[in-house]
């Protein structure tokens, strides 16, 4: 059983397709699948996808590159959306330094309003970091402490992989793993203690060897889970049992 913990099934490239594409992750053992919201029109559809398929689970929140568009109702809403039993999570939420689609301090408050949501919701939280470690784990030191989260498509290095785990909080690796130049996330995968790993496709994006140049579906994380296994030299069994039930534990899943 795998778990795809971080998937935009709901993106148009899926339009017409879904049915198809929860079919073809199942063929391949993928039983269950977080679809994450981007904003607020894809976290309405996460929670309608969560409420259509059995298998999928849905996060709301608003991506760094949209954080210029948010408004004050928009908290209210995410907060209400969390009141539905398949809703399981804050994000992704964080901060994106490298498209740096909305100014840097609109994205930080943008960031730390939701996290403030996921507080009072008691809600774990999904990170979205890009070239933003380090203000990243600032405003988590100061405004998350204690709340659970993972840090999705990890980018960072071994250290801070270490020390984003010292602080109890989850690492996702997706399909980057898989390429034959990644040596730095191989070694950040191998690096991470079983219990704390998470797997991912994000898809449509992200697409592993050898399907790269097409669009990324749920099936493929098993591609990510068998590249892990092979790095940690571990049954593929063993890696899909305990990322599943990290997952279910992280989510509050049962
Ligand atoms: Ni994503």
């Amino acid at each position: 059983m795998l778990f795809d913990s971080h998937a935009h099934v709901d993106d148009r490239r899926f339009s017409g397709e879904v049915e198809e594409v929860l079919k073809r992750a199942l063929e391949q053992d993928v039983t269950n699948i977080l679809n994450v919201g981007a904003d607020m029109e894809s976290s309405a559809r996460a929670v309608m996808l969560s409420e259509e398929y059995n298998m999928v689970y849905a996060s709301v929140g608003i991506h760094p590159h949209d954080a210029k568009d948010a408004k004050n109702a928009d908290y209210y809403t995410l907060a209400e959306w969390t009141n539905q039993n398949k809703v399981v999570a804050i994000g992704e939420i964080g901060l994106d330094y490298y498209h740096n689609h909305s100014p840097k301090e609109i994205q930080q408050e943008v960031f730390i309003r939701q996290l403030d949501v996921a507080r009072q919701t008691k809600m774990p939280f999904i990170i979205h970091d890009r070239d933003a470690h380090k203000d990243i784990l600032d405003i988590i030191k100061k405004e998350a402490k204690g709340m659970p989260g993972v840090f999705h498509c990890f980018s960072g290095s071994v250290e801070m992989a270490r020390e984003v785990i010292k602080m109890g909080y989850y690492i996702s690796i997706a399909g980057p793993v898989t390429f034959s130049n990644a040596n730095k996330l191989k070694e950040v995968a191998k690096s991470i203690p079983l219990e704390r790993l998470l797997i991912e496709t994000d898809c449509p994006y992200l697409t592993p060897h050898p399907h790269r140049g097409t669009r990324n579906e749920p099936a493929y994380v098993r591609l990510v889970a068998e590249e892990i296994a092979g790095l940690k030299e571990i049954k593929l069994e063993k890696l899909a049992s305990v990322t599943t039930s990290n997952t279910k534990e992280l989510f509050g899943i049962v």
